[in-house]
């Protein structure tokens, strides 16, 4: 990075609101307004996660469980298909037309109001900018929460991997995490908007730690909430086309997959807990635990402990 690119915000990204950094792929008018009016559908199924958490892992779960009698449609989808993410563009921020970056296109224009019901809607955002009649109509919505350390290794990874963001190097990314500058913002903040609604009938509150530790009673939970009794033997399907290697070896020669990426990215790194182990130092590690359980407790949701 040069001095320039030091400068928040970084390239490739906006303010949003003075201390929420956003994605320069993520256009904020329509964050700031036609979002809100997007037409969601009763039987839509919500999927809201912090950057990291597990979208793509546990949007792939949802398609298996929505067509677990027709798997093989799975593998037809290009990755705007597999991870419809509804604030995805449209965009020709300045930065991403320097990068040879023409036209993102709106993923709501482009995949999701021709999708077929039922839909899956993944979202990164806080529910201030989500549409209205998420909580009007509330349909089914699966929160995934993961450990903090693990998201942030990971999203580090992903600065290196995609197109959309800037490489950064570890300490300069950490120190920014650190001021909540980072896209999309704290995690604390992100977690205690949403925790609110985790006793809602419509609301399935997962965690990604406990998707690796028991995937198939997760899947089954899962499909339970969305109202399907899988048998054993789908349910066994669901596993294995969800698997880390499967999806992986699968995503190698999916449709899309160079717009997204670097010719040196990977789009699924490692799938594993702790990771962060090997990225942390002692001293990052102390300073981040002050700040995080601090935080969590002044936003009342500390109880909430994680498998680091
Ligand atoms: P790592 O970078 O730690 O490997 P998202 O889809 O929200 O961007 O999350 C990406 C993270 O989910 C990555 O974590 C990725 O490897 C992990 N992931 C993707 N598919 C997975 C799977 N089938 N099983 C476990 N983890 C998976």
């Amino acid at each position: 990075m040069n001095d320039q690119e030091m400068k928040l915000p970084w390239k490739l990204t906006y303010f949003l609101e003075p201390d929420l950094i956003m994605p320069a792929i993520m256009d904020e008018t329509q964050l700031r307004t036609t979002l809100k009016d997007f037409e969601v559908r009763d039987d839509d199924v919500f999927l809201v996660t912090y950057p990291k958490a597990g979208t793509n892992w546990t949007c792939e779960i949802l398609d298996a469980i929505l067509n677990i009698d027709n798997l093989e449609v799975l593998k037809t989808r290009s990755l705007a298909e597999k991870v419809p993410l509804l604030e995805f563009g449209p965009s020709r921020h300045p930065d991403l037309l320097e990068d040879g970056i023409q036209d993102v296109p709106s993923i709501v224009e482009t995949v999701l109001n021709s999708a077929p019901s039922p839909r899956r809607v993944p979202t990164h955002l806080l529910p201030k900018y989500c549409p209205s009649q998420l909580f009007t109509k509330k349909p089914k919505t699966v929160f995934i929460d993961r450990n903090p350390k693990d998201c942030l290794v990971s999203l580090f990874g992903w600065h290196q991997y995609v197109r959309f963001l800037l490489p950064v190097e570890w300490d300069i990314f950490f120190d920014a995490h650190m001021d909540g500058h980072t896209v999309y913002g704290p995690y604390p903040e992100f977690l205690k908007a949403w925790y609110e609604y985790k006793d809602e009938p419509w609301f399935l509150f997962m965690r990604y730690e406990d998707l690796k530790k028991t995937p198939k009673e997760s899947i089954k939970k899962i499909a339970k909430f969305l109202g399907k009794d899988l048998t054993d033997d789908q349910l066994n399907k669901a596993v294995r086309v969800t698997s880390f290697d499967y999806m992986k070896k699968a995503n190698e020669t999916v449709k899309g997959r160079d717009f997204y990426l670097r010719p040196t990215g990977v789009w699924q790194r490692k799938g594993v807990v702790g990771d962060w182990r090997n990225r942390f130092t002692v001293a990052q590690n102390e300073a981040f635990e002050k700040y995080y359980y601090g935080r969590m407790k002044e936003l009342g949701i500390d109880h909430l402990n994680y498998t680091f």
